[in-house]
């Protein structure tokens, strides 16, 4: 059997048509900017590409010299290729536009450029975020009233590792497919499709450090979850915690578990930690194609409408049942 290549699977989808030229343009160019991004990522100390960039991104995050960079190729990749009105990234205040000199086309692309920023210099997985929505009717200029659509109405989402072999996992709404990176040959390879989330799961993803903040639902979920074999689980729950949404993500989607990043006392005025659009979303259309639930606590992400371009959630994700069980901790 052949290797298929991301290239052939997307045109597979054209011809299938469940997407579009501009679409499949746009996935490819993506790709391309994470394989630069990986290249970048690799070389470590020996690119100068490591430590502090000296400035704060819109929301007052220190800015490491990778998160520019990955943002820099993001764009200059995308700017040209004729299948964009316009883009937005974490790093960047404003919705960045087309310029003039170059065609402009029908979607919108939203990306967290990279993600994991404080394991860089540390040499732990990092990765990309990105999401594709439609430009909606009567946006020409493209504003940020524009990108403020719930994620239910994204046509793509994906997401690339940068750990032992780089990966880009993407879904095009049809499921979830699993390319690794070729280095020599400089290609992405199928390595697993139709990738599907275990239902039931004894491992959690939370950070603990934030115990003494957490709401009385959350508290008593990872409560029950410590207590074990004695508790009301009935079985010994074991606990990952990367600091990489990307890697948190990827491990839940590989083999189960519950990702939490729940709204906290530290977090409540920015209404959570990560972000709705170019976080929360594509992550939450990930899961929810492998079979998975993402929820607030209270409600599906996908069907938050977003009020800010840099709107924060809480993110809770992964197999089914236990996201059902924070789910129904939250109702009682
Ligand atoms: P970013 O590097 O894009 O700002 O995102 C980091 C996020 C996410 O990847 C991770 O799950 C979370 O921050 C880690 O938060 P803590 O530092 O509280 O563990
Ligand atoms: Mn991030
Ligand atoms: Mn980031």
């Amino acid at each position: 059997m052949s290797r298929i290549t991301l290239t052939r699977y997307l045109i597979e989808r054209q011809h299938a048509g469940r997407i579009d030229a501009a679409l499949r343009l746009l996935i490819e160019v993506v790709a391309r900017a994470c394989k630069e991004i990986a290249i970048a990522v690799g070389k470590g100390a020996l690119g100068q590409v490591l430590g502090e960039a000296g400035r704060e991104n819109v929301q007052g995050e220190a800015q490491k010299k990778l998160d520019v960079l990955a943002n820099e190729i993001l764009l200059e990749a995308n700017e040209w290729g004729g299948h964009l009105a316009a883009l937005v990234s974490e790093e960047l205040a404003t919705p960045h536009t087309i310029p003039n000199r170059y065609p402009k086309g029908e979607y919108l692309l939203v990306f967290d450029p990279l993600d994991g920023s404080s394991n860089i210099d540390v040499n732990v997985s990092v990765g990309t975020i990105f999401s594709v929505l439609r430009l909606p009717p009567g946006c020409s200029d493209p504003t940020p009233d524009c990108f403020l659509q719930p994620g239910r109405q994204q046509v793509a989402a994906g997401y690339a590792v940068y750990g032992p072999s780089t990966l880009l996992v993407l879904t095009v709404g049809e499921g979830v497919a699993v390319f690794t990176l070729d280095r020599e040959v400089g290609s992405f390879v199928l390595t697993r499709e139709r990738l599907s989330i275990p239902e039931s799961t004894s491992e959690f993803a939370i950070n603990m450090s934030n115990m003494r903040y957490w709401e009385p639902p959350v508290r008593r979920y990872i409560e029950e979850l410590l207590a074990g074999k004695e508790g009301p689980r009935g079985r010994d729950f074991n606990m990952r915690w990367v600091a990489s949404m990307v890697a948190d993500v990827h491990r839940i989607l590989c083999r189960g578990g519950i990702f939490l990043y729940p709204l906290d006392e530290k977090t409540r005025a920015k209404g959570g930690r990560l972000r709705l659009l170019y976080e929360a979303n594509p992550m939450a259309m990930i899961v929810e194609q492998a079979g998975g639930l993402a929820s607030t606590g209270r409600e599906r992400i996908l069907d938050v409408l977003p009020k800010d371009l840099h709107q924060r959630v809480p993110v809770i994700l992964g197999s089914r049942e236990e996201v059902e069980r924070v789910e129904a901790l939250h109702r009682a």
